[in-house]
């Protein structure tokens, strides 16, 4: 008898489990989302000062962090809850003493309050949102992991630092979410890419803490978390637009 194999199961981008089997069969190969550092490094670098303290937050195997330590940031701290990335990743870079790597889930930083001048993170917060079925109506469950996760952010950036952030999320997807005043920061973003009509854009917001929000953006962000307004009353019946439906109306 022909056995029938159950269909794969969708991937749980969100699960632990998930990125550590990835991890685990992918050893030392560096993959990149969103690409490699000189994508972006003209708009990242004017963020950045020598002696800063970072913290990397979804690290993988990206070469981001040591690419960054190969610039002159020589004070970099990389985090990932995947315990075969953090591995493989100690055992590719042991011979950079500056780069530091720890297991932890960026729901809850285990760093003391304002320990960071700059957290970055490239694809991270996606993943939060990765199985949304409308971006436009993100579930309650989603925006809390959201909040939960940058409100641990603006906790361990210092005053004066900044929080930045590249992704594929459009702005008035993701602004909402990072434009919350709870947070204290400011924000702004701009766009990366290849800069051809048509070609693929990326975006790197900077949130700035210690600097106010743009008013438009605190409305944008308040709107995050209202209740849905209630169904709108269904709309009185048409009149009759012509004499023949008049007739049939009226049971003529
Ligand atoms: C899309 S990959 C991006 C990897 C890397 N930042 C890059 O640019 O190539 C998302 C990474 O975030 C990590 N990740 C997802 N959720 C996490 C969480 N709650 N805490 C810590 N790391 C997480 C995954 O293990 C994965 O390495």
């Amino acid at each position: 008898m022909e056995r029938r194999r159950a269909p794969a199961a969708p991937p749980r981008y969100g699960r632990r489990r998930f990125w550590d089997a990835l991890y685990r069969r992918e050893g030392a190969e560096t993959r990149e989302w969103l690409g490699g550092l000189s994508r972006f490094l003209p708009q990242l670098e004017p963020e950045l000062r020598p002696g800063d303290r970072i913290l990397v937050l979804g690290c993988g195997n990206s070469a981001l962090s040591h690419d960054l330590h190969e610039l002159g940031y020589t004070d970099v701290t990389s985090i990932d809850f995947s315990p075969a990335c953090i591995a493989a990743m100690r055992a590719r870079y042991a011979s950079c003493p500056g780069l530091r790597w720890a297991v932890m889930d960026i729901r809850a930083l285990a760093f003391p309050d304002a320990s960071f001048d700059v957290v970055l993170e490239k694809g991270t917060l996606d993943v939060l949102m990765v199985e949304e079925t409308d971006p436009w109506d993100v579930s309650p469950q989603a925006a809390a992991a959201m909040r939960r996760v940058l409100a641990e952010v603006s906790r361990v950036l210092r005053p004066g630092g900044c929080f930045i952030s590249i992704t594929f999320a459009q702005p008035h997807f993701r602004k909402p979410h990072y434009a919350q005043e709870a947070f204290g920061w400011s924000l702004r973003h701009a766009a990366c890419g290849d800069g051809d009509a048509g070609a693929f854009h990326y975006f790197l917001y900077v949130m700035r803490k210690g600097q106010p929000l743009d008013p438009r953006d605190v409305a944008l962000g308040r709107r995050l978390h209202q209740p849905p307004s209630p169904p709108a009353p269904p709309p009185p019946p048409a009149p009759p637009d012509d004499d023949e439906d008049y007739l049939l109306a009226i049971q003529l």
